[in-house]
This record gives structure tokens, C-alpha cells and sequence, in this order.
């Protein structure tokens, strides 16, 4: 979690605004006359739901909290942050400067490593057990090269010493995790020896680890690098590097349990294939792979212990994943949220006793139909979460609608919702409308339980959205092209970060002529450097176009943030204007109405712009 996020996640927006403005409590958002404009009938209104807030009135506009803090107090973001993080106790620190220097090193030691584990599996004669046990398991010299397999001489200092030898310290050996110190305090041991060495890259390809087989039935059967300033398991899938293309191509990620299992699978030509590291899939994991797609296939065990990690990888899936939040009428003429899914999840079902690898080698077509075709996620529920029942028992029947409903009420699509609840009507025998309005019970029970119960944590503050993000990542690449989109302004940007982020930029590249990157870096303000290195690192995710696409690129990217703007305020004032109640005799209405046209007018055009400019390849921002 980034500092911003952690600052936005333990401050509450209603007791920040509550000081600058009367709130009244309407539903589950809070109502107050406009504090930046005068006005006799409120019309600002606090989602704390969503951590925003929006005047309806005539300042239309809105934001979140850093936002307004911004705004009311004319500072910037850096100075709002430093104002909220000291409210909410969390310390702004900087990175010490060596660190760089010291992670560039770190790099270096363990690609040279890499390349040495590497020579000794291709040339050592003590090599010869590894290399035939590769070729046992069908990996070709090519595929070994290409991974850059190696193999660690069974000896306790022989890569001490040719490190040594290269001139790197031994304490920078222990930092990356390939020497170990000995308990008596004299000297430092290798730590894997006598091992058939996979080294771990990022997702730029620099070696940050390694997993290292034993050749006989030694524990552990894979020895992995520790945790390092360089490696974090739990932030890392084994492939990412050689896969990543192949994912954004294909709109899937596959994902497997074991290094054997990725480098059996690009073998043989399927590329799109990361593994988990042998954990539960994790949350940062999902988020190395949101900016390739959105469609995820887990193919794990079939044992009972791979299911149980089948439904624990689905549920974290289901938690981390990208959901977009939509306003729905609450009655009343509240104005709730839903979260809805806005990935796709599937599984794929190995036959069993077989996993990845086995199964790839001894039947790829088999392979290939089955991630051709993954059961959807809700598919792999119905039956998973029913085995146990007896669904001709009335309480069973209960215990199956009560387990799928969740599920299915936050599926994005509405057709398939609709299909779902038919699903799950004729798996129970029970008529259609009631099990659907057991969904929709379930639908507007929770959120209201979520706010009601006090000491629940309030729903995490959504980071910098992907679309924002995808828009900044290519107006830094290419800050020239910002005037062909002098529509956009930063109100555009729901996330205070992000909008500063926007503001600094456009002022950098309307202050000359020729944008330099590194002296917009240098002057950037202390607060949005890990935003840019955020938006730097996204790069990579970036397809590789020339000027011309880039430019339409910056186009597309930007009429869609402005859409989906709009979109969310249209929705909001449509809930606003229909349902009758306080809120709306409160506003001025005819005000509304005109505020619904403009809008309508304005997403015609952004769509119109759109259907205008076709994306180069089907992003999912
Ligand atoms: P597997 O035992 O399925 O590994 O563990 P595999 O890659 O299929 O290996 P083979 O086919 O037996 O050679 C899955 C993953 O769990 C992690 C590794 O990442 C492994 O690839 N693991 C497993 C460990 O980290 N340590 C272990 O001791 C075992
Ligand atoms: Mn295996």
C-alpha cells in the first residue's frame, strides 16, 4: 500500500469535512450547504462509501479528500498529504538516498550469479546428474538456455568464492541471500549446494532470486532465496518476464502452481503461463497482472488440498481484483453502492493425478482446449460450494441459495446475472422471482451492515484507478501530445493524487517547448515521486506504439476518463432526481435537469470521439 493510500485509508472524509461544514446525516451519505459556494439548500453531499465528495450545486465538482483539502485550504498536494498523515499517525518518510545504488548492486551480484549457476550446468562435469535429470524431464537445452537454468556445485564455498573473486563483498553475498554466515562467526557458507538452480525474475527480467531443486529426495524439494530488498515471494510470479506479451495477446492469464509447470508450458508454446511461487496466489500478485487483463484461469491441483487452494486463490482473486463501484437506489431516495466485478475468473479443471506439466507433455491438445475453454469462476461454485448438500433436503436448498447468492449478486454483467440466478432457480427447484429476490436481499443488506456495524474497518479507499493511471502512464511518456487533449481538466480525475499528478504535468509541458523527463522529475514535488515511480514502473505494460498511435492513444485514454466521469455524475443525479425525498426538494432541481442534459450531450461526444478512434489493442482500463 502506498503512503496516500494508507493516509486515505485510515482517515475518515466525514470528520475532515465535518470541519469546514454542518453535515447532516441523509441515508448513508451526509448532506451540508456547499461550503465553497454560497447557497441556501444543500447540495453537497459525502459518499463515505466511495471517500468522495461532489457539490451538485452550482460548483459541480467533486473529489476526494485531498481534494478538498486542497481546495479549502489552497494548498498543495504535498501539503495536504503532510496535514492528513499527521492525523491519521502515519510518517511520510523518504528513501535513503544509497538505496538505489545499493538494489543496482544487489541486481548485478545475482545476474552474474545467475550466469555462473548457469555456465556450470551447461560445461561442469559435476554437472552431469543435473543435466541428465533435465533432459528426464523433457526440458531441451533451448528451453534451459532460454531460462537460463543452472546448477549449484555441491561444495560449501565454491560460489563464495568466485563472487569473492569478481570483487563483490561478502556482505552484499548475504544481503542477496546467496551466502549464509556461520553460527561459530567465521566465514559464510553457500547457501544452495548440490541444486538445480531457477532463477526468479521480475517482470523486466532482472534475476531477483532463485528456486533451487533438489536432484535426489533431499527437504526441502525446492530451496528458495529469502526475503531480500530485491525479492518478496509473495510479490512475484515465476515467468511474468516470458509471459507477459503472450497474456496481454491472448486476454488470459493462466496461472500454475510450479516453476516446472511454467517452463513445461512455454516448452511447448504456451507463453501466457505465470506461477504463484508455491503460496496462495496474493494480492500484490493479482496486481502485477491487472495491467495485462482482466481474464485470470487458475489451474490448480485437483487433489482435495488443491481445491481448498483453488477456492482460497478465487476468493483473494475475488478481493483484490478491479471492481467498479455503481451507484444503486436504496429507497428512499438513498443513494447506495454496489461493488461489481469487473474481472473475469476462471478455472481449469486437470484431470486427475496429472498437473500442468505432466499434462502437457503427455496431451497438449488436451491443454489447449481446456485453457481455450476455462469454466467460469461462477460455473466452478455451483458445484464446488453445493458437494456437500442434499438438494432435494428444504434446508440444504437454503444452505446453496445462502452460499451462491453473494457470488452471484456481484457479477458486473446483468445478462449473466440473470443467467446465474436461472442456474441456480432450477438447481433448487425453487421459482425464479424468489430466489432473485433472496440475490437482491442479500444485495441491499449488506452494504447497509457494513456501515452500521461501527467497528467494522471502512472499506478500503480505492487507489488511483487503472484508467487514471493508464492516461498518466502515457501522458509522461509523451508529454507533447497533452495539447491534443486541452479538454481534459482536473476534475477529470477522481483521486486527489492522480489530479495533482495531472496539474504538474500540464504546467511542465506547457512551460516549454521541449518536455525533459528528468528535470520534470528533479522539480516534481517530493509527495508524487512514488506516483511517478508507480506510473514509470506501469510503463513496461505500455504496447509498443509509434508517435501517431501514441498520440491517438493519449486521445482514447483521455475521452474515457472524461466518460466515465461523466457517467458516474449522471448516475448519481439520476438517483438523485427519481427517487423523492429531501434531498431533492433540497437541491435546486431545474439546476439538476440542465446539469443531466449537458452531460448526456457530453458523453454522445466523448463516445462519438471514441467510436472515431479505434484502440490498438483491447486494453482493459
Ligand atoms: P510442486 O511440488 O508442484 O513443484 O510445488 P513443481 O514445480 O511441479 O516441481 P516438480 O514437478 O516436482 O519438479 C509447486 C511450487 O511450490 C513451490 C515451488 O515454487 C514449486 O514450483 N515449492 C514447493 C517450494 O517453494 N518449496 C517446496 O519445498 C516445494
Ligand atoms: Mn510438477
Amino acid at each position: 500500500m502506498s503512503v496516500v493510500d494508507d493516509v486515505k485509508s485510515k482517515i475518515d472524509i466525514v470528520d475532515v469535512i465535518g470541519q469546514y461544514a454542518t453535515l447532516k446525516k441523509a441515508g448513508r451519505n451526509f448532506k451540508a450547504l456547499c461550503p465553497f459556494h454560497n447557497e441556501k439548500t444543500p447540495s453537497f453531499i459525502v459518499f463515505p462509501d466511495q471517500n468522495t465528495w461532489h457539490c451538485f450545486g452550482s460548483c459541480n465538482t467533486g473529489g476526494d479528500v485531498f481534494t478538498f483539502l486542497m481546495k479549502k485550504e489552497n494548498l498543495d498536494f504535498g501539503e495536504a498529504l503532510r496535514r492528513l498523515a499527521q492525523r491519521a499517525g502515519v510518517e511520510l518518510t523518504r528513501d535513503a538516498p544509497g538505496e538505489d545504488a545499493e538494489r543496482k548492486k544487489l541486481r548485478e551480484l545475482l545476474a552474474t550469479a545467475s550466469a555462473h549457476y548457469h555456465y556450470l550446468l551447461k560445461q561442469h562435469p559435476a554437472a552431469q546428474r543435473a543435466r541428465e535429470y533435465i533432459s528426464k524431464r523433457f526440458i531441451t537445452p533451448e528451453t534451459a538456455a532460454r531460462f537460463e537454468l543452472g546448477y549449484a556445485l555441491d561444495e560449501w564455498e565454491a560460489l563464495r568464492s568466485f563472487l569473492s573473486g569478481k570483487g563483490y563483498a561478502l556482505r552484499e553475498l548475504e544481503a542477496a541471500g546467496l551466502v549464509i554466515a556461520r553460527e561459530s562467526g567465521s566465514g559464510h557458507y553457500d547457501r544452495f549446494r548440490g541444486r538445480l538452480m531457477f532463477p526468479i525474475r521480475n517482470r523486466n527480467g532482472e534475476v531477483i532470486g532463485f528456486g533451487a531443486r533438489t536432484l535426489g529426495d533431499d527437504e526441502p524439494k525446492y530451496l528458495n532465496s529469502p526475503q531480500t530488498p530485491l525479492f518478496d515471494k509473495s510479490a512475484t510470479l515465476y515467468g511474468l518476464d516470458r509471459a507477459k506479451d503472450a497474456i496481454r495477446k491472448e486476454n488470459l492469464a493462466v496461472i500454475v502452481e510450479g516453476y516446472m509447470d511454467v517452463i513445461g508450458a512455454h516448452q511447448a508454446g504456451f507463453c501466457n503461463v505465470i506461477a504463484s511461487l508455491g503460496t496462495a496466489l496474493t494480492e500484490k500478485q493479482l496486481g502485477l497482472l491487472k495491467r495485462l487483463t482482466n481474464r485470470y484461469a487458475l489451474a490448480l491441483d485437483p487433489d482435495a488440498a488443491g481445491q481448498e487452494a483453488t477456492k482460497r486463490g478465487l476468493q483473494i482473486a475475488r478481493e483484490a481484483l478491479a471492481r467498479k463501484t455503481v451507484p444503486v437506489p436504496m429507497g428512499a431516495g438513498l443513494i447506495g453502492f454496489e461493488e461489481r466485478l469487473e474481472a473475469e475468473l476462471f478455472v481449469i479443471p486437470l484431470p486427475p493425478g496429472k498437473d500442468p506439466d505432466e499434462l502437457i507433455h503427455a496431451a497438449p491438445q488436451q491443454w489447449s482446449d481446456l485453457t481455450a475453454h476455462p469454466e467460469p469462476l461462477v460455473d466452478f461454485y455451483f458445484h464446488a460450494l453445493t458437494q456437500d448438500l442434499d438438494l432435494q433436503n428444504a434446508r440444504d436448498k437454503s444452505a446453496a441459495v445462502q452460499r451462491l447468492a453473494p457470488i452471484i449478486r456481484e457479477i458486473g454483467d446483468a445478462v449473466q446475472r440473470a443467467h446465474y440466478t436461472q442456474k441456480l432457480a432450477r438447481l433448487v427447484q425453487v421459482a425464479e422471482p424468489t430466489i432473485a429476490q433472496e440475490i437482491a436481499q442479500v444485495q441491499r443488506a449488506s452494504p447497509a451492515e457494513k456501515r452500521s456495524a461501527v467497528e467494522t474497518p471502512r472499506v478500503a479507499p480505492r487507489a488511483v484507478s487503472k484508467r487514471e493511471e493508464y492516461f498518466l502512464t502515457l501522458a509522461l511518456r509523451t508529454p507533447e501530445h497533452l495539447p491534443r487533449v486541452p479538454f481534459l481538466e482536473p476534475d477529470d480525475f477522481a483521486d486527489g493524487e492522480a489530479r495533482a499528478f495531472f496539474l504538474a504535468l500540464r504546467e511542465c509541458a506547457a512551460a516549454s517547448d521541449f518536455f525533459d523527463r528528468d528535470a520534470f522529475h528533479a522539480a516534481l514535488d517530493a509527495s508524487l515521486v512514488p506516483l511517478w515511480e508507480r506510473l514509470r514502473a506501469a510503463e513496461s505494460g505500455v504496447p509498443e506504439l509509434n508517435q501517431p498511435e501514441l498520440a491517438r492513444e493519449i486521445e482514447i485514454a483521455a475521452y474515457r476518463l472524461r466518460a466515465e466521469r461523466d457517467k458516474t455524475e449522471l448516475a448519481r443525479l439520476e438517483v438523485l432526481l427519481r427517487d423523492q425525498d429531501e434531498l431533492r426538494a433540497a437541491a435546486d432541481e431545474p439546476h439538476l435537469r440542465a446539469r443531466v442534459a449537458f452531460l448526456l450531450k457530453r458523453v454522445a461526444e466523448s463516445q462519438r470521439a471514441l467510436s472515431a478512434r479505434t484502440a490498438l489493442k483491447a486494453h482493459t482500463f
